[in-house]
């Protein structure tokens, strides 16, 4: 969720690392810093809040000649949002810049200071610059150091380092974390993506997990586990409005493809060992709480939906669901035993902001969940949790939904923990299917040409029913929003219980019903269910692991031992479905009619 820019060669440095970083803000804006070593001169900048800080910090800074120098933008994981915790982390002779996370940094962290060393901030990043200098103070070798360093680390990383020890080279790895090299005339560039050196690099190479080496005299010495290793370059996009998008053909099919990898960084840091942890929460927060009340709207709304089925599961805490706009006017009673919780994307939602402010008006605790650090509703509320989905540009939301149902079920557990109503067995197992989720979100070629295809069929009738029961009717309503909002077809959410009472007179073969039949929840009920609509002639698209004979068409899924891996999987496959309808409309995916991505009026 960070930014990384690096660069070595004869331009001014100052200026590339700032304009890169520019790119990347939204990925992180707490704090941003560079560093230059020119002529074995060591410099460095850092500054908290937006980039313009950084600039303005800068302004009489200047590099000119060869040099090496790398950048960095923030966005706070391990310690506050302050100038000590903004990267270039600083050694005695080094600079390093990471995106990630260091898993064991703690233990590594306690053995440099065994060692004496002085830590100057509350990072987990902190602890490569100083076991670098350590190993290189036993070992005078910068790049065998920098091995060392790399082999003992656990967790997610890209990183950068600099050293006087080598001030000609830059050292680098990745490992989970984005990470690439730019080629230019006798210039290298490093970036966590494309955009900040299109128009500067000509050629590419995107480095895999496990690959580190160094770059000198502009010539990248790569290595991986069976050491040295050969590797081709490609050329390198010039359309920077194409790369954002990485060559899908909108916003909303690029984050769909995301979610898979945004997953691990909402998981990041939080799902350790054999708990779930939320640092950025307050021990005493559940202190006398009895109940949840969440409040949201639109896609938010059905993640907490979502999240109150988990809730009351899991936690073993009554959960309530309020629609934002409803709450505010319906003279709500509420008690201080409750926890209020919000839940928004953008954080600007006029609506939950109202709420929110009503609840606290009530004396409630409250704490929101949400994308977008220092947004009106984090600020307004006690205590937030942060998504980390990465900015999200489609107006169909597709990976806000995903994190914040992803934080709704770690902050069950979290609950459950703290009221000790899970055993360590069914923990462990809750735990175990959540490590996977990042695998049940990918999104495979083969599926999404079905989809493609299967698409063709689902442009008219008369209505779309998304049915499905327990946690998945509320992946129903979200299925049912997503394709009407880009695709402008009439389509409803349904339990599908309550299909018998009224909506199945509907039912014609001018009726699709999308049914999400889960192998893990009620499967004979919601069965039972769809074959009540079959046969009623209504046109039906099963989605299940299940084969199911009566389906028209039928999507098979593959996970079938955890309620939440289906979920996940079962939402990628509405998702592109409407993506497919939408674009065969001719419709703007990522700007629907008459929408926004942020409803800050009433
Ligand atoms: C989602 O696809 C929608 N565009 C919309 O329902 C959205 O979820 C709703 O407006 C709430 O927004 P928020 O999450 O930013 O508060």
């Amino acid at each position: 969720m960070c930014g990384i820019v690096g660069y070595i060669g004869t331009k001014e440095k100052k200026e590339i690392l700032l304009d890169g970083l520019q790119e990347l803000e939204y990925r992180g804006y707490d704090s941003a810093g560079i560093a230059v070593i020119e002529n074995h001169h060591l410099e460095h900048f850092k500054a908290v809040g937006k980039l313009e800080n950084l600039r303005n910090k800068t302004k009489s800074y200047n590099s000119n000649g060869f040099g090496v120098s790398i950048g960095h933008t923030r966005w706070a994981t391990h310690g506050k949002p302050t100038e000590l915790n903004a990267h270039p982390h600083l050694g005695e002779f080094s600079f390093v810049v990471h995106n990630g996370i260091i898993e064991n940094y703690q233990e590594l962290k306690k053995e440099l200071q065994s060692q004496n060393v002085t830590f100057l901030s509350q990072t987990d990043t902190e602890t490569i610059v100083h076991l670098f200098e350590n190993y290189y103070k036993k070992t005078p070798n910068a790049f065998t150091a920098f091995t060392q360093t790399v082999s003992r680390l656990e967790g997610a990383y890209a990183t950068l380092l600099i050293t006087e020890a080598a001030p000609e080279a830059i050292f680098f790895a990745k490992n989970g974390s984005p990470m690439l090299i730019g080629f230019g005339e006798e210039e290298v560039y490093f970036a966590s993506s494309d955009t900040p050196i299109i128009g500067k690099a000509t050629e590419v190479y995107y480095l895999e997990d496990g690959e580190y080496g160094y770059t000198q005299n502009g010539t990248v010495f790569l290595f991986n586990a069976d050491g040295a290793k050969k590797f081709t370059t490609k050329a390198l996009a010039t359309d920077k409005a194409m790369a954002q998008k990485d060559g899908y053909r909108f916003f909303m099919e690029k984050e769909i493809y995301e979610q898979a990898h945004v997953m691990n960084d909402t998981m990041m840091g939080r799902v350790l060992d054999n708990r779930v942890y939320f640092e950025e929460l307050e021990n005493n927060l559940f202190d006398n709480i009895r109940a949840i009340k969440i409040c949201a709207c639109g896609t938010s709304y059905h993640a907490a939906l979502t999240g109150s089925y988990l809730l009351e599961r899991i936690a073993k805490i009554p959960c309530h669901v309020e629609i934002a706009s409803e709450f505010r006017y319906k003279e709500p009673l509420l008690h201080d035993d409750t926890l209020f919780i919000t839940i928004s994307q953008s954080g600007e939602t006029a609506d939950t902001l109202e709420a929110l402010k009503m609840a606290k008006r009530a004396g409630l605790k409250s704490l929101s969940i949400c994308n977008v650090d220092n947004s009106s509703i984090v600020r307004e509320s006690d205590q937030a949790i942060l998504t980390r989905a990465g900015i999200e540009k489609g107006v169909a939301s597709t990976k806000a939904f995903a994190t914040q149902s992803m934080v709704l079920w770690m902050l069950a557990l979290y609950v459950a923990q703290l009221r000790e109503a899970i055993d360590a067995d069914t923990l462990q197992q809750e735990l175990q299917a959540m490590r996977q989720t990042p695998k049940a979100l990918l999104v495979n070629d083969k599926l999404h040409e079905k989809i493609h295809r299967l698409s063709k069929r689902y442009l008219h009738g008369h209505g779309f029913f998304f049915i499905g029961r327990d946690l998945f009717y509320p992946l129903a309503l979200e299925g049912a929003l997503k394709l009407k909002e880009i695709s402008y077809r009439h389509a409803e959410g349904y339990p599908a219980g309550e299909m018998k009472h009224g909506p199945i007179a509907l039912a014609d073969s001018e009726l699709f019903t999308i049914a999400l039949m889960p192998k893990t929840l009620h499967y004979d009920k919601i069965k039972s269910n769809v074959e009540e609509l079959s046969a009623r002639d209504a046109t039906i698209l099963a989605i299940s692991p299940e084969p199911f004979e009566l389906a028209d068409d039928f999507i098979q899924t593959h996970y079938d031992e955890h309620p939440m891996l289906e979920f996940f999987e079962m939402m990628v496959v509405t998702q592109l479905l409407a993506l497919e309808v939408s674009i065969r409309l001719g419709n703007d995916v990522d700007m629907p009619r008459n929408l926004a991505k942020s409803v800050t009026v009433e």
